[in-house]
């Protein structure tokens, strides 16, 4: 069953008329069609019982046809009212609409007001939690895209690696880095590359910037490539030089720390069991008060998905679940490490995505 199809049983099963969906991640997740619609109205609309359609703006239809959605597309030009064309091709498709699903983490407040005024008064009710559901599991077609994503990751390290010098910045480091990236045909990042060099490192969400990289500094690479519309997500910390003993200490631990968590991914677990396992290790050591972040997130569309790896968070995990575990130690002003892998859940255990080697890299200047 395709997932248009999972979605209408979904519908049919509680009752709901129609769900609209209009996050652009869940849009390409239902149709395959990838477009970033800034304040333009798209989205996908599926019935309990008649026929889905896409609406997009008129001039991205046949992109949304190249991207091999099959069923009806609706356009709308700038001039349009593109809520009335909606509810026109509602009303075409199906009687009135007493009950729609629609993401409420996402729909702005003025476009509910829009689409409530296009429809006539109906009961709005939340498909947040069942698109997640939905998107949490990986199937073969999207792990074997995450691979070719975290393939490129490991790639993009290796680079940063042979790039650094005595002097180069930290964007300069950046730069190489994404121009080889887009040499093989990468178009965009999942978020900005982070290139963060001695006590720069020591910030979780530090801003690349124009510090020269020095000897003896940690650099800390955060990255990840947009691939066939799925995300990768890796960092390495590398030392430039000789590192001293309190790096290497702190290296080792969050090192520790990430296999210890590894070790514990299978089916079963708790999504709190991961996140100890990797606390367990840095707060025996004394340094729980520098590990200021959750273990990690779900990764696939978008960079931050679900599941959260938090200590809060009693989600079992599940076989087909991709995430990260990413534990860190931050201590102010002197010394940061953080290693993140990207790791697929299986049947028995788990496959780990990303796989620039995690032992301690000494570049020499
Ligand atoms: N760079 C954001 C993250 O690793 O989650
Ligand atoms: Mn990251
Ligand atoms: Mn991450």
């Amino acid at each position: 069953m395709n997932k248009v199809n999972q979605l209408e049983s979904y519908l049919n099963e509680l009752g709901i008329d129609a769900a609209f969906i209009t996050n652009p991640d869940n849009v390409f997740y239902f149709s395959g069609f990838k477009s970033n619609p800034h304040e333009r109205l798209l989205g996908v609309m599926v019935f309990k019982d008649a026929e889905p359609f896409l609406i997009c703006p008129q001039m991205e239809i046949p992109d949304a046809k190249n991207a091999g959605w099959e069923s009806d597309i609706i356009g709308h030009a700038d001039t349009d009212n593109s809520m009335a064309i909606l509810a026109a091709a509602v009303a075409k498709r199906t009687g009135r609409l007493n009950k729609i699903a629609i993401e409420k983490s996402h729909m702005t407040v003025e476009r509910h007001d829009a689409l409530t005024e296009a429809l006539g008064d109906l009961e709005i009710l939340a498909l947040d939690n069942r698109i997640n559901a939905m998107r949490v599991i990986k199937d073969e077609h999207e792990l074997q895209i995450l691979r070719e994503a975290a393939e490129l990751a490991d790639y993009a390290i290796e680079v940063g690696a042979k790039t650094l010098k005595e002097g180069i910045t930290e964007i300069e480091v950046m730069t190489q880095i994404e121009l080889a990236l887009k040499k093989r045909g990468v178009t965009h990042m999942s978020f900005d590359t982070t290139v963060l060099s001695g006590p720069k490192a020591a910030s979780p969400h530090g801003k690349t910037g124009d510090r020269k990289i020095q000897k003896g500094d940690f650099v800390l690479f955060d990255l990840g490539v947009v691939h066939k519309g799925y995300c990768s997500d890796i960092t390495r910390t590398l030392a430039f030089g000789e590192p001293n003993d309190e790096q290497i200490e702190v290296y080792n631990l969050v090192l520790q720390a990430e296999l210890a968590s590894l070790e514990a991914v299978k089916p079963g677990v708790t999504a709190a069991e991961l996140d100890q396992a990797a606390r367990n290790v840095i707060e025996d050591a004394g340094y729980g008060e520098f590990f200021t972040h959750r273990l990690g997130h779900g990764l696939g569309i978008s960079v931050h998905e679900f599941p959260s790896l938090h200590g809060s968070n009693n989600l079992i995990i599940e076989s087909g679940m991709v995430f990260t575990l990413e534990p860190g130690v931050y201590v102010p002003g002197k010394v940061g490490v953080r290693i993140e892998d990207d790791v697929a859940v299986t049947d028995t255990g788990v496959e780990v995505l990303t796989k620039y080697p995690k032992e301690l890299q000494i570049i020499q200047p």
